[in-house]
């Protein structure tokens, strides 16, 4: 395989890095690129790039992720989650070769509390969401080899993440609020970059091409994100880590509690059955994965 990955350095482009290596030739690069552009909001001179890297696979973990900021700069937005995607997915056409992206939850209206399936409705409250919904119907149309997952609440253990953001609260102040209206599944970059490896692998197979498709990809198990910083602040605070708001201290209150430019979903919740049955794999809960973050993360701090 060649594989040309787009957004390098970003929570799931650095874990990517890693898990896509070992399947061939790796090309990476990020919007600041030099020698070749990797800017999602260049369609031209990302064009360029496919032709001359000509790869097998394309693996875009790019996008415009900045929800609220989303909403004041909607064509710029749609600039990187749908038009830059189109662009990459004529050329991976013109190559023949696959194209995975990732999408989200926030194309769903967050009505209800059954898990989402891809072939629920979708309804997306925000600019960030409306566009991440227009670059999947453009992947779908412009590229037959395509892989999308759809993920949720994705953390990873390099740079900034609400784990981190819950310890540093709980160690400045004596109570925090977190809101407890809002469920899904915390999905590691890991674990993304880890299923996406495995995937196309199988892509390599004879009857590889019936894969192509969207599939949801999020850890297993469910909870709001109260129920996911009470976790990481017991799970730091049994670790030794000395912090001030624990226990009750971490209080639940619902969204409307915090203003927010971008409206959020109340059901983020997956529906992963597709993706383990097609690729016969075990999605962990995912309380698994967020411990091992802390657990790395706790030990750098020490
Ligand atoms: N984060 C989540 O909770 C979440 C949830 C569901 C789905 N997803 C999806 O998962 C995928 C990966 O997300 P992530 O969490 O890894 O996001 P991320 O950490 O924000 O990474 C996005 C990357 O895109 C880069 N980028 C920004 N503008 C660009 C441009 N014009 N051209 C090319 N690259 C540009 C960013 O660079 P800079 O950092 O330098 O700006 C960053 O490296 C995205 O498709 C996202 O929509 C994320």
């Amino acid at each position: 395989m060649k594989i040309l990955l787009l957004g390098k350095g970003g929570q799931v482009g650095w874990e990517l890095q890693r898990s896509l290596a070992p399947l061939g030739e790796l090309v990476a690069l990020d919007f600041d690129s030099t020698d070749l552009c990797g800017d999602l909001s260049k369609p031209e001179e990302l064009a360029q790039t496919v032709r001359r890297v000509a790869p097998t696979v394309i693996v875009n973990a790019a996008a415009h992720t900045a929800v609220d900021k989303a909403e004041s700069e909607p064509d710029f937005a749609r600039a990187l989650n749908a038009q830059g995607v189109g662009a990459l997915a004529r050329e991976a056409q013109a190559l023949g070769a696959w194209m995975v992206h990732y999408s989200t939850d926030y194309v769903f209206d967050g009505t209800g509390s059954a898990p989402w399936t891809e072939d629920s409705p979708t309804g997306p409250l925000s600019v960030y969401g409306r566009t991440k919904l227009e670059g999947e119907q453009l992947l779908r149309q412009e590229c037959a080899r395509h892989l999308i997952f759809r993920t949720s609440w994705v953390y990873a253990a390099r740079g900034q993440n609400f784990a981190k953001t819950m310890l540093r609260l709980a160690a400045e102040h004596d109570r925090l609020t977190v809101v407890d209206d809002q469920f899904g599944a915390p999905t590691g970059a890991e674990l993304l970059a880890d299923v996406t490896a495995l995937a196309l692998h199988r892509t390599r197979a004879a009857a590889g091409a019936a894969l192509a498709g969207l599939y949801h990809l999020a850890a297993g198990g469910e909870t709001s994100w109260h129920g996911y910083a009470r976790f990481v602040i017991d799970f730091a605070q049994h670790g030794g880590m000395a912090l001030k708001a624990v226990g009750d201290a971490v209080q639940a209150v619902p969204s409307s509690a915090f203003k927010a430019a971008a409206p959020r979903p109340a059901n983020s919740r997956l529906d992963t059955r597709k993706l383990r049955d097609t690729f016969g794999l075990v999605l962990p809960h995912w309380q698994t994965g967020v411990a091992r973050m802390l657990t790395e993360t706790l030990q750098r701090s020490a």
